[in-house]
């Protein structure tokens, strides 16, 4: 496995390739990550991996600074996972100039769900990845379901600016206990990290109910706020929306997302749960 940090050295390293699987990802590596390459292994060769911390997708006070930067560790992982090539820029890299070009998301993802909360965040996770798709020029392209609202971007992105790149979706991969896998549970306690299944569990307990005929998915949510709050969580959200739009679920929807977000401590988890709803159970 390769490793270049220069879109120069990058470019050198895929000339002639027009099968490239990408998976572009802000290193910290862990299983789920693992499973985006081995899926895109089966889509593509060579398998390109990113890492990189993009600023531009954190706002003022988030964990930008306290990210974690593993990236001799993240490297064995891919090449254990049969990555071919890493690309690991610098900011400098990637950023050489101040982006005044960026990717205008519409409103309705841009500031929707955790768009609401992380003001900037999709436009800078969009900005982003259409300049590592520039750079890698890949002809499919894994991202994970746990991003749900960060997928739909990048499908829109793709969609919308006739981008000839497949977009892929990887299954979200949970702890024994639920949790969804993410860099961020490494900030948590020994005790939050016991107490963090209970998102899990909250989006669950709301799935479990609308495949039973529940209609009332703002009480279901709301209940399930609730329980939350009780817990001792700061609640972003807890939301049914219809799976391939993300419009709030309406009679009909035949598929849908249970999604949310939610602190422990300083420490902002989300998940979501998508799932075909049963014809008896429409609304
Ligand atoms: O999901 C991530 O890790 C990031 O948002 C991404 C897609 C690599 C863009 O920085």
């Amino acid at each position: 496995m390769q490793v270049v940090h220069t879109a120069a050295d990058l470019r050198a390293a895929l000339a002639g390739q027009t099968a490239t699987a990408f998976v572009p990802t802000m290193g910290n590596l862990h299983a789920g990550h693992v499973s985006l390459v081995e899926q895109a292994k089966r889509h593509g060769q060579p398998v390109v991996a990113s890492i990189f911390i993009n600023p531009l997708q954190f706002a003022a006070g988030e964990d930008l600074e306290r990210y974690p930067r593993t990236l001799a560790a993240d490297c064995e992982k891919l090449e254990a996972a049969g990555c071919d090539l890493v690309f690991a820029p610098d900011v400098a890299e990637m950023y050489p100039v101040p982006q005044m070009f960026t990717v205008q998301v519409p409103d309705s993802l841009a500031n929707d769900l955790c768009g609401a909360f992380r003001p900037g965040h999709f436009a800078g996770v969009a900005t982003v990845v259409l300049k590592l798709f520039n750079l890698v020029r890949p002809r499919v392209a894994v991202f994970g379901r746990k991003d749900f609202q960060q997928l739909m971007v990048i499908r829109e992105l793709v969609r919308q600016f006739n981008l000839p790149i497949e977009i892929l979706a990887g299954a979200t991969l949970r702890e024994a206990d639920g949790l969804a896998m993410s860099s961020r549970n490494g900030y948590l306690s020994a005790a939050e990290r016991m107490q963090a299944t209970q998102l899990y569990r909250a989006l669950t307990e709301v799935r479990t109910a609308v495949e039973a005929g529940e209609h009332d998915y703002a009480a279901l949510c709301a209940n399930a706020v609730r329980h939350l709050k009780m817990a001792g969580w700061r609640v972003d959200y807890v939301e049914v929306r219809d799976a391939d739009t993300l419009a709030p679920a309406a009679p009909g929807s035949a598929r849908l997302v249970v999604l949310g977000a939610a602190w422990l401590g300083t420490t902002r988890l989300i998940d979501n749960l998508d799932f075909d709803l049963p014809a008896a159970a429409r609304a």
